[in-house]
């Protein structure tokens, strides 16, 4: 009986309504700012890695983008793929690890909200919610892997779009783009809440933040950063 009286878990954003499930990550103000910052002309390849709901991913295939989602939670793919039919969009949803699910494929737009929560040593853990947070020990265990692969997915002139915490380091995010000969850039900046889970790591994350963006005291916001690494034109890479 309980098991058909949980309620169901609705959010409604831009005209597109989207299914909530347990597993997966409800949208954040992370995830609004993700979305409100990106864009793509209809037509455009486009693939976010880590799509938990299918929040972008549906709402760039709205705008009549080409749209492959990937996860590695196999309840987040069912519900890309469910929230995309709720609002008649076609997105390709698959399961995989970083840009293993699009070996070989290249990309107009290539966007992520990746998990970047700086995680003590020891406390990795190998569920969906960790799935969702969790980046290593420095934060940037995915960020890193998607940066590496993002020149040899993209098309000539296409761009790679992500978010960051400030306490990652803006100047660390365009060494590690320029290293993959993307040419940086920031494309927003926002003041957030702290998150609830940054105040059980904040220690850890203290002594990380090389830009000493967080000061002394107990952070009440954060600043985060829509950061973008754009392919040259006539690189081969
Ligand atoms: C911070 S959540 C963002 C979800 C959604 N894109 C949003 O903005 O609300 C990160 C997502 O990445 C997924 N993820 C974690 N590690 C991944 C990996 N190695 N490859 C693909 N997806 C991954 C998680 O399951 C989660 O859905």
């Amino acid at each position: 009986m309980a098991g058909n009286d949980a309620g169901l878990l609705l959010f409604a954003w831009r005209g597109a309504v989207f299914r909530v499930a347990d597993g997966v990550q409800p949208p954040k103000a992370g995830s609004l700012f993700f979305c409100r910052h990106l864009a793509a002309r209809p037509g455009e390849r486009v693939l976010e890695i880590g799509s938990g709901l299918g929040l972008a991913a549906v709402l760039l295939a709205k705008g009549g983008a080409r749209v492959v989602a990937t996860d590695i939670v196999p309840e987040a793919v069912a519900l890309i793929r469910a929230n995309a039919q709720v609002n008649g969009v076609d997105v390709d949803a698959r399961l995989g690890d970083c840009y293993a699910p699009v070996e070989g494929e290249r990309f107009d737009l290539i966007c992520t909200n990746p998990p970047q929560m700086p995680t003590p040593p020891g406390r990795a853990r190998n569920d969906p919610v960790a799935a969702a947070d969790n980046g290593g020990v420095d934060g940037w265990e995915i960020l890193d892997r998607v940066i590496h692969g993002a020149p040899g997915h993209l098309v000539a002139g296409g761009r790679l779009v992500f978010t960051i915490f400030a306490f990652l380091g803006k100047k660390p995010a365009f060494a590690k783009l320029e290293a993959a000969g993307l040419t940086p850039s920031i494309v927003a900046s926002e003041t957030q809440e702290f998150p609830r889970i940054a105040y059980e790591r904040l220690d850890h994350i203290r002594a990380l933040d090389p830009e000493a963006t967080l000061g002394t005291g107990v952070p009440a916001t954060v600043e985060r950063f829509v950061i973008q690494g754009a392919r040259g034109v006539s690189r081969d890479r």
